[in-house]
């Protein structure tokens, strides 16, 4: 498991944010090596540090940014006018699609207010469509009228044709032993369902939209290897670099809100006791059909 690393900026340079103007290593040109960024947590605006990222130097972005619903983020508020937000989204993704390596994958989370557009601006930025994956999750806001929300969405997308996917990384136990079932496990298919972290979960952070680790982990190790990079530049709490960093992955975290990189770092730091989510079909044991006799019990 690999240690923690921040990245702060002087205090005078706009209360720790991170600008374009601002090097990481002073004299330096405008892209900086991929070291100045691998396991490190950046306080900064994404559109800002993004620009001093390699080209074609990271193997998987994953990312949920903000969905532009309100939410107080601390340094910001997540509330600008649609279009607005669509010309944010569409520059922070071209960023992320230079940055993207030609054999690189790409997963951003949306709420359903916006995902329709992020589709279009994927396939407009030049990405090959790979995935609809939706996050079921069991418990959240009621509503009184109307039915409540229970899932998210995220979009998962290829920079080629050519792209890593560890399937057998990520398979499920298969429900029933059968002839013509691979009992090394399934796919774990398009709709995955993971609860939120708790409140009540020690692992829980003082972030309003903390995603579960085990919803990290099967993206991180489906779409890269060991070694490889990969890149939240929305990190918030730290998910994606603490999976990437369980997984001996190497992360790049960009943040905002100085106080979430600050969380993200205690995050990391703290020795490594397992992801703090599960799949329940993880975990159930493959039956006999009724009526049939066990075929086998190993592939
Ligand atoms: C949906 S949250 C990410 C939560 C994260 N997945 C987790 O598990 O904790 C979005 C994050 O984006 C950050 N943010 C908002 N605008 C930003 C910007 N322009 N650049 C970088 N970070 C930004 C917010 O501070 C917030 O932590």
């Amino acid at each position: 498991m690999k240690e923690a690393g921040i990245l702060f900026v002087p205090a005078e340079y706009g209360h720790f944010r991170f600008r374009a103007s601002d090097a990481i290593i002073s004299g330096m040109a405008h892209e900086h090596p991929l070291t100045s960024f691998t396991d490190r947590l950046i306080v900064g605006d994404a559109l800002d540090v993004l620009p001093q990222i390699p080209s074609a130097s990271v193997h998987l972005v994953c990312t949920d940014p903000p969905y532009n619903l309100g939410k107080d983020y601390g340094a910001v508020v997540d509330r600008k006018a649609w279009d607005e937000y669509e010309r944010f989204t569409r520059a922070w993704l071209a960023e992320c699609v230079r940055i993207l390596r030609d054999d690189g994958s790409l997963y951003v989370f949306m709420g359903v207010r916006f995902i329709a557009r992020l589709y279009a601006i994927l396939e407009e930025l030049g990405l090959l469509f790979n995935g609809w994956i939706t996050w079921h999750y069991t418990q959240g806001t009621g509503r009184t009228i109307g039915f409540s929300p229970r899932h998210e969405d995220i979009l998962y997308f290829t920079k080629s044709t050519k792209y890593t996917f560890n399937l057998d990384a990520v398979r499920i136990p298969q429900k029933y032993y059968r002839e013509r079932n691979n009992m090394r496990g399934a796919n774990p298919g398009d709709v995955w369902t993971f609860s939120h972290v708790h409140y009540s979960n020690p692992e829980r952070e003082a972030h309003p939209t903390q995603k579960p680790e085990a919803l990290i982990e099967r993206i991180v190790r489906a779409s890269s290897n060991e070694n490889d990079v990969v890149l939240d530049p929305f990190v918030g709490s730290g998910t994606t670099a603490r999976v990437a960093q369980a997984l001996n992955r190497r992360y790049i975290g960009i943040d905002i809100t100085p106080a979430y990189i600050a969380m993200a770092e205690r995050r990391l730091a703290q020795p490594f006791a397992g992801f703090d989510s599960v799949d329940p079909r993880a975990q159930r044991r493959p039956r006999d059909i009724p009526g049939k006799h066990k075929v086998s019990s190993a592939d």
